[in-house]
């Protein structure tokens, strides 16, 4: 009988080129790429490294902080269910959860609301140059640069190994960004800008300064207030995307928070993250009509465009934001009409997700599929779409930047390169090229 083998938390890799064999420890179902190091062809080799562009396969971290499970579907902040969170919680609560690791009790929540209330002004100087930016800057543009100059305001910042400045930061951090947004948009509509409104609910203050007119105080309607809110919470982490890398790495460096979310901010900015909700509506507006869209799909497949709002680098299955926007997208509808685009989208998902193109490449929409329908129907012009993304996604910046600073194994990050270019050259003085 053929005696079997005894399980081994290990990995046996033989070299075919030395026919050496190593045997590297498995922790968590990952090996260690320091470990490929000690396999080399000559005692003088720098050792091997693992080759992965853009991270696919690369774990940069272990983090308690959010799952997904790309295959199923599934989304958690701190082990709860997104679903629950969205329908339970508040946008407030779940960034206590996030940064914290518990959700608050009942006082511990009046604290934090009452710190981020209290930091929503920003310095005058800010105003001003605000004022400065062209008056049809991008609402992102004028964001990524607030976002940065808040460290100029706040040196106090740069002490990032004091647990205490950390989280004095994250309360002014968290409470300046939908003013820092709010005052981008109104200077690109050339309306005065609104102060903050203490009396109101995060979201409902970020509608007051958004849209408060002439009247003495703003109302928010509730329904619109609360889809907001949930649409905070559904963006409020991702684990490890492009914005929360760009955080952690720059923030590595040991920079003040403020530039390092003016990192987080810019990377957000791109047509692939968080500018794809925008993307989706130009898209939605270029189909034009239902009848157009067979067309369209034919020029997906030819890989003329892609399909805005359909496909992500983890969820290999229905991304359950999308899932929980779709529903909210009737209520805001229910409140102020509906948006006209939205039987365009259906369409379009319906195909999709019966053609076998998009069927086996396990492309489904993403959390930017129906978030701008909502968006533009609340009177939200879509290149401010990213920024309120932005507003969102502050406290898994926050807490993703306060794990990575807190975890011993952490380094500045600086990841290698295999260098394919010329050998050593001689110089040729430019009067001989
Ligand atoms: N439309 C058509 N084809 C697509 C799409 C799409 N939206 N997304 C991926 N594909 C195809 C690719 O052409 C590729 O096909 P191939 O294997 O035959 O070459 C395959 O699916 C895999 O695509 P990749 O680009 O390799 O996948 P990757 O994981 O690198 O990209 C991304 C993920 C960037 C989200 C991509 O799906 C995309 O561009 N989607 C549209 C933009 C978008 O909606 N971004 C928002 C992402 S969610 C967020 O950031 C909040």
């Amino acid at each position: 009988m053929p005696k079997e083998a005894t399980p081994k938390d290990t990995l046996t890799v033989t070299d075919n080129r030395t026919g050496k064999t190593y045997e590297l420890p498995v922790e968590n179902d990952t090996i260690r790429a320091m470990d490929l190091r000690q396999i080399k062809v000559k005692d003088d080799d720098f050792g091997m490294m693992s080759y992965d562009p853009a991270y696919k396969n690369t774990a940069s971290t272990k983090s308690n902080i959010t799952l997904i499970n790309g295959g199923q579907g599934v989304l958690r902040y701190r082990g709860y269910p997104i679903e629950e969170l969205a329908e339970k919680s508040s946008f407030l609560e779940v960034s206590y959860l996030l940064y914290n690791g518990e959700l608050p009790t009942r006082s511990e929540l009046e604290g934090f609301r009452y710190q981020i209330t209290h930091h929503t002004m920003v310095h005058e100087n800010i105003r001003e140059f605000i004022d400065a930016f062209r008056y049809d800057a991008h609402p992102m543009g004028m964001l990524v640069s607030t976002v940065a100059a808040l460290s100029t305001f706040y040196p106090d910042a740069k002490d990032v190994e004091d647990k205490h400045t950390r989280q004095l930061q994250m309360y002014r951090l968290m409470a300046k960004m939908p003013t820092l947004a709010a005052y981008a948009y109104r200077h690109r509509r050339g309306l005065p800008y609104v102060y903050p409104d203490n009396d109101l609910s995060y979201s409902g203050n970020f509608l007051s300064m958004l849209f408060k007119m002439t009247e003495t105080k703003y109302t928010p309607k509730p329904a619109i207030e609360k889809a907001l809110d949930v649409l905070f919470i559904l963006h409020a982490d991702h684990e490890q995307n492009c914005s929360a890398t760009a955080m952690r790495g720059v923030g590595s460096s040991r920079v003040d928070p403020f530039s390092a979310a003016a990192a987080a901010c810019a990377a957000l900015y791109g047509p692939l993250h968080g500018g794809a909700n925008e993307a989706v509506i130009r898209m939605l507006n270029e189909i034009g009509s239902v009848k157009a869209i067979p067309e369209y799909i034919k020029r997906v497949k030819n890989r003329e465009v892609r399909l805005m709002g359909f496909g992500h680098r983890v969820y290999k299955n229905y991304d359950p934001r999308a899932l929980i926007i779709k529903k909210l997208a009737y209520q805001v509808f229910d409140e102020v009409g509906k948006n006209p685009l939205i039987d365009i989208a259906l369409e379009l998902e319906r195909i999709a997700l019966e053609d076998e193109y998009f069927v086996s490449k396990k492309l489904y929409p993403n959390v930017d599929f129906y978030s701008g329908l909502i968006y533009q129907s609340m009177g939200l012009p879509m290149d401010l779409f990213p920024v309120l993304f932005a507003i969102g996604r502050t406290p898994g910046w926050l807490s993703q930047w306060e794990e990575m600073l807190t975890d011993n194994e952490q380094r500045i990050a600086r990841p290698r390169q295999v260098y394919l270019g010329a050998g050593k050259r001689e110089y040729v003085p430019i009067s001989e090229r």
